[in-house]
């Protein structure tokens, strides 16, 4: 009989997988403590904004017209411990109010709830992003009969259903070979074909994640101090990039320089990392990511004095600054840490008159920040403005015509945080066009 797969958790992470599941043809069931996102899910909407997802639901979601009705959400944990045979435990873990580590408190109440209604034999997976260490600390917690593996997920934002639906690699940690056998069953096809399986114990699992995304912000801010340095020695970081790129042992993706990463993994991942190691009395191994934190976050303050300099170096006050982009990234209407917010907020704070506008993120950002100006479209963001920020790069941005655009603003300057509007373009409809990292021109 197909095995019965329970998901716990449903943001980013558990709402695609819980899809995902359905979509392979296992019967699901997602859980959930928030009743608000049980109902919108059981409606087959999803309560962000992430391409593809809300159609996939619609596809299996129980109660929906044409529906394959594999896919049911509940808040009874009653209900999931009777259901299910693996059980898949995606909530968050986010940086802890003003410490590096990363708060335990949701993953915790999750294994507690499940291990009083979990049945024996089952399988219990965590694929929330945690410290090394916690998968034994939360075996213990299960009931004896009830396994646990670890299972690390890799989706990015704005690609979460294709990056489920087709990993470039499944991760797991067992302890026991029967963990292993029921893995590779529910990854066994379409998934699994073509993706490698590595397995592995508990602790590697969950290092797996934390040091690849360190890597990946390594790669960001190892691109953003080139910048630095190109600014200072006039050379192009955008070709630079380009170029090194070009050697395979490199790798041309993540090194886009900018005003550098944010969201809800990057910046707290790599700071729980440290705060771990530094536990397990091996911080000096770490001490460098501390660094990669700090270029990035500089980044923020010196898009804000480029905009400065750019309005004559002096304050902003009764300056009009247009942003375009509030999201940490594009596709996505996240806008946890973003720097494209948090450059609006600092230019905000020192009297800029601030208007945003994002294609995705509005009611996000207004909900973060209520006190700055938005605006309904892009040209209506730019309109009587001094200086034009792009900070997230929406492909509608890219497709903007500046000339158009040249007609509302009050002077025709454009800072390109993310290095990815085309320069030429700009500057041939009469605009002053700067990017970071880049020569003036
Ligand atoms: C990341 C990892 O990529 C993913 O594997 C993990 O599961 C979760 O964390 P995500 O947070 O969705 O995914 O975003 P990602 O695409 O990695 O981008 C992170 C940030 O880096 C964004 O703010 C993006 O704008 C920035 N970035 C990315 C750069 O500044 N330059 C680049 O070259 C690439």
């Amino acid at each position: 009989m197909a095995l019965k797969i329970t998901v716990i958790g449903t943001g980013y992470l558990g709402a695609t997988h819980a899809a995902a599941m359905a979509e392979l043809g296992f019967e699901v069931l997602g859980l959930d403590v928030v009743p608000e996102k049980i109902e919108l899910l059981s409606s087959g909407r999803v309560p962000m904004y992430e391409p593809g997802l809300e159609e996939l639901l619609a596809k299996h979601v129980a109660g929906i017209e044409g529906s394959s009705g594999r896919l049911r959400f509940t808040t009874s944990w009653e209900e999931v411990g009777a259901f299910g045979d693996v059980h898949f435990v995606c909530v968050n873990t986010p940086q802890k109010h003003g410490e590096y580590a990363c708060d335990m408190s949701y993953v915790d109440a999750a294994f507690t709830s499940l291990a009083g209604v979990v049945r024996e034999g089952a399988l219990v997976v965590g694929k929330s992003t945690v410290p090394v260490g916690s998968a034994e600390r939360l075996a213990a917690l299960l009931p004896a009969g009830v396994e646990l593996a670890w299972n690390p997920e890799f989706l990015r934002e704005g690609f979460a259903v294709d990056d489920t639906l087709h990993p470039d690699r499944i991760v797991v940690g067992v302890r026991g070979e029967r963990a292993e056998k029921l893995l590779r069953e529910v990854y066994a096809v379409p998934v699994g074909e073509g993706s490698p399986f590595v397995v592995t114990d508990f602790p590697t699992a969950e290092l797996v994640k934390t040091a690849a995304n360190s890597f990946l912000a390594t790669k960001i801010s190892f691109i953003n101090a080139m910048a630095e340095v190109c600014e200072a020695a006039d050379g192009d970081v955008a070709k630079l990039a380009e170029a090194i790129g070009h050697d395979d042992r490199i790798g041309a993706k993540f090194l886009r320089a900018g005003i550098g990463f944010g969201g809800g993994c990057l910046p707290k991942d790599i700071r729980a990392f440290m705060a771990r190691a530094g536990e397990l009395g091996a911080d000096q191994a770490l001490t460098f990511l501390r660094e990669i934190d700090s270029i990035n976050m500089r980044r923020r303050g010196q898009m804000v004095e480029m905009a400065r300099e750019a309005l004559g170096g002096n304050s902003f006050l009764g300056r009009r600054v247009a942003v375009l982009g509030a999201t940490f990234k594009p596709d996505s209407d996240d806008v946890r840490d973003s720097p494209a917010l948090n450059v609006a907020g600092q230019i905000h704070l020192q009297g800029g008159q601030v208007t945003v506008y994002d294609p995705k993120g509005m009611e996000n950002a207004r909900r973060l920040f209520p006190t700055l100006g938005y605006a309904d479209s892009a040209l209506e963001a730019v309109r009587g403005a001094d200086v034009v920020l792009h900070l997230t790069e929406w492909r509608e941005f890219r497709e903007l015509d500046p000339a158009e655009l040249g007609e509302a603003v009050s002077a025709r300057i454009v800072l390109d945080g993310r290095n990815a509007l085309d320069a030429a373009r700009w500057r041939a409809a009469g605009w002053t066009y700067r990017a970071m990292g880049r020569p003036r021109a």
